[in-house]
């Protein structure tokens, strides 16, 4: 468990007290998740991260500093001091947990400590008052109808989607909504399903997992290869238009109109997968592809990049012919999503709070973005960033003279530091988005140091 989470953990089981801090960051020192000589984030910027008032965070370092756990001084912070204990687990592990890395940049993950937590919570609140008894049993497989309501009116203000509520399905994360819609083509007897190659292999093994044969589509700089699709006899074909994973780039628009056409022509499916488009830091978020073709296109969205993916909620926005193979899968698995998730996401979007958090995300996720392209213009010229301005991660391009993706990434391991292989390409994925908001900074600092030390001219 990350110093983060155990703060978090511990915030969230105390309540937002001082107590609750206190006990967390002793337990973070003694057990050496916290070690001698690290810098603390400002009190300003764990209030603000923790969503408590700064006045509690001063207080608890003040207390740790007068038990001799934390050091500070004017201008340079607060640090922990050595209490030169040795740190040996109170309980022998039977296999010791593999150590997480200082910096994780996974490149799916967003930043967990953002989850807005009290919105939630009062979301669920007000929502449960109001809610009927009925809400809570078994209920309509596409989601409730208020739910479903209040996300087409998003998909429609949001991303442009054609968004009748009648066909909105409420699912567990696209991966999910992915294998949903797969199996449901398997019953209409298609057999064949194009996949952008590169994707996202648990993706690829959703896809495959539903019985339909993988046909893999290549991925240029200006998107999939939608011009190719009627030469590989598909019934179905999964895109990412609005930012290709990994490669980050965009479909363009002839390779949406072909796509299209194709779809039209052939009677085939396209699975949008529309997982992060709300994040472009550019320019306005480019449409959803669905409104071209809402009867050709599975529009599949998540809330695992503006949330986080722990709540396992997505949707299907789907053409008519899918909708009821689709719902006869719920019924005889899990039904439908949990209601009380269903009444707080009701409540978020109805409230604003989710566009709020999602605006609030975007700002935040920008400015780590033009950072790191900074940083690494500044320190690192050889190492070349690639795709859109947009989501939670950059691919950087790898010069041939230095090591290998598969290299660096070991390197930037003995650092303690987690970066991403490209499948294919010399290049790795670093995810600036999952990094805690305190740690931003220091974590682009130190992949910086790393690549710079690595590409030293
Ligand atoms: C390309 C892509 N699509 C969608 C998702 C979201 O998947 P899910 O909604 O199942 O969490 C991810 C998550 O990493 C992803 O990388």
């Amino acid at each position: 468990m990350s110093v983060q989470d155990s703060w978090t953990t511990s915030v969230a089981q105390h309540g937002p007290r001082r107590d609750a801090l206190e006990t967390a960051l002793r337990s973070a020192i003694r057990d050496g998740r916290l070690a001698p000589g690290s810098r603390l984030p400002s009190t300003r910027a764990l209030a603000l991260d923790l969503g408590i008032a700064r006045g509690t965070v001063v207080e608890a370092y003040a207390q740790l500093r007068a038990e001799g756990y934390l050091g500070a001084r004017r201008g340079a912070g607060t640090w922990v001091a050595d209490l030169g204990l040795s740190i040996a687990p109170s309980v022998p592990r039977a296999r010791p947990a593999a150590p997480s890395p200082r910096f994780d940049f996974h490149p799916g993950q967003p930043d967990l400590s953002a989850f807005p937590r009290a919105a939630w919570a009062a979301a669920l609140r007000r929502g449960l008052r109001a809610a009927a008894d009925s809400t809570l049993g078994y209920g309509d497989p596409r989601g409730r109808p208020e739910l479903r309501e209040e996300l087409a009116l998003y998909l429609t203000r949001a991303r442009g989607a054609v968004a009748d509520p009648e066909r909105v399905v409420l699912c567990c994360g696209f991966r999910h909504g992915l294998s949903l819609v797969g199996r449901a083509l398997r019953t209409e007897r298609a057999t064949r399903m194009a996949i952008e190659e590169p994707c996202a292999p648990p993706h690829r093994a959703a896809a495959a997992a539903s019985g339909l044969r993988l046909v893999p589509l290549a991925v240029d700089e200006r998107g999939a290869r939608t011009d190719l699709l009627g030469e590989l006899r598909a019934d179905a074909v999964v895109l990412g238009p609005a930012h290709q994973y990994p490669l980050g780039v965009v479909l363009q628009p002839d390779r949406r109109a072909a796509a299209v056409e194709w779809a039209r022509a052939t009677g085939g499916v396209i699975v949008e997968d529309d997982y992060d488009a709300e994040l472009r830091y550019d320019r306005q978020p480019v449409g959803a592809l669905q409104a071209l073709a809402p009867e050709h296109v599975a529009y599949g969205g998540t809330a695992s990049k503006t949330l986080v993916p722990g709540l396992r909620l997505g949707w299907l926005l789907l053409p008519p012919r899918l909708l009821e193979p689709v719902l006869a899968l719920r019924e005889v698995e899990d039904v439908h999503v949990p209601a009380t998730d269903q009444i707080a996401f009701t409540e978020l979007l109805r409230s604003g709070a989710y566009e709020r958090h999602v605006r609030r995300m975007r700002t935040r996720y920008r400015a780590r973005r033009v950072r790191l392209v900074r940083m690494l213009a500044e320190r690192v010229p050889a190492v070349t960033p690639e795709g859109a301005a947009a989501g939670l991660r950059v691919l950087l391009d790898l010069p041939g003279s230095g090591p290998t993706a598969r290299e660096l990434c070991e390197l930037a391991s003995e650092r303690s530091l987690a970066l991403y292989e490209v499948a294919g390409r010399n290049a790795v994925l670093v995810g600036y988005g999952a990094l805690p908001e305190y740690d931003a900074e220091a974590g682009l600092r130190a992949l910086t140091d790393l690549l710079a030390t690595v590409y030293a001219s």
